[in-house]
């Protein structure tokens, strides 16, 4: 971590991540959190004045301590109990099945191996649990895409690391997942920046599939599959259009 990304990032990323329009995902994913949580990439901890009854303590993961720092002042607010812990998600500090809900709010974008820290994901997760998330990633549009892949090697390195164009619903599979939801939308903000990823996924009776992915191409698509479920999504949160599912092959 370079002096920029220890000193001058973290303020930014703590006032650009406040943005007003980003709470309404932030609301639906921790409404799906229960248990022991664990949020990756906890940050500068905007989740944690959200986290409800139903969540019994929650973890918070991040390399930065000086993000961590900001976080421990918004935990002393929080309404559960919060332990922040100190660094990456590709070494996640906790053991095995411990989890029952994994939060991750605009993190994977940012994890240099982030097929790496989904597998450890699953590793501390439940047989029983779910990974809840919302990121920003890849378009569906040809034209936006291809500036995604341009744009995001100079960018990567002003936005702590941020990739425009990862296929999120695709890594989520690869490492082992199965979608229980998905919504994908942009928000408002320039097109490359803004497609959203929004969703809800369960260990696969697999490890996922071995052969890596390419996760700065995005790689081909996969169908979406946007079928959150009513009992969870807040009233104030609108379902995108639903689109088939096609199951994933299971590999034992
Ligand atoms: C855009 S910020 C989002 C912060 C927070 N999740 C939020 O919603 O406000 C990206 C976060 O990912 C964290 N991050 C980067 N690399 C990481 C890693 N290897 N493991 C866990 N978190 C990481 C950063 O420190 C930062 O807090």
């Amino acid at each position: 971590m370079n002096f920029y990304e220890r000193w001058i990032l973290p303020p930014i990323l703590d006032l650009v991540m406040r943005q007003k329009h980003l709470t309404k995902y932030r609301r639906a994913v921790i409404a799906a959190a229960r248990g022991r949580v664990l949020e990756i990439g906890v940050g500068s901890g905007l989740n944690l004045p959200l986290y409800g009854k139903q969540v019994e303590l929650v973890y918070g993961l991040d390399p930065s301590a000086r993000l961590l720092a900001i976080a421990r002042r918004r935990a002393a607010a929080s309404a559960v109990p919060v332990d922040l812990l100190l660094g990456s998600a590709t070494a996640i500090p906790l053991a095995d099945d411990s989890i029952d809900t994994v939060v991750m709010t605009w993190t994977l974008c940012s994890i240099p191996d982030p097929l790496a820290a989904l597998r450890e994901m699953r590793r501390v997760l439940k047989a029983d649990g779910t990974l809840c998330f919302v990121e920003h990633g890849l378009s569906p549009e040809p034209g936006i895409e291809l500036w995604q892949h341009r744009i995001t090697p100079a960018w990567r390195r002003m936005a702590g690391g941020c990739h425009l164009d990862r296929k999120i619903d695709e890594l989520v599979r690869v490492a082992g997942f199965d979608l229980t939801s998905l919504q994908a939308e942009y928000a408002p903000g320039p097109r490359t920046m803004s497609y959203m990823y929004e969703g809800c996924a369960c260990r696969s009776h697999s490890g996922g599939i071995g052969s890596p992915v390419s996760a700065d191409r995005g790689g081909p698509s996969l169908p979406a599959e946007p079928c959150w479920r009513r009992d969870r999504r807040p009233d104030n949160v609108v379902a995108a259009p639903r689109v088939p599912v096609e199951p994933m092959p299971i590999r034992r």
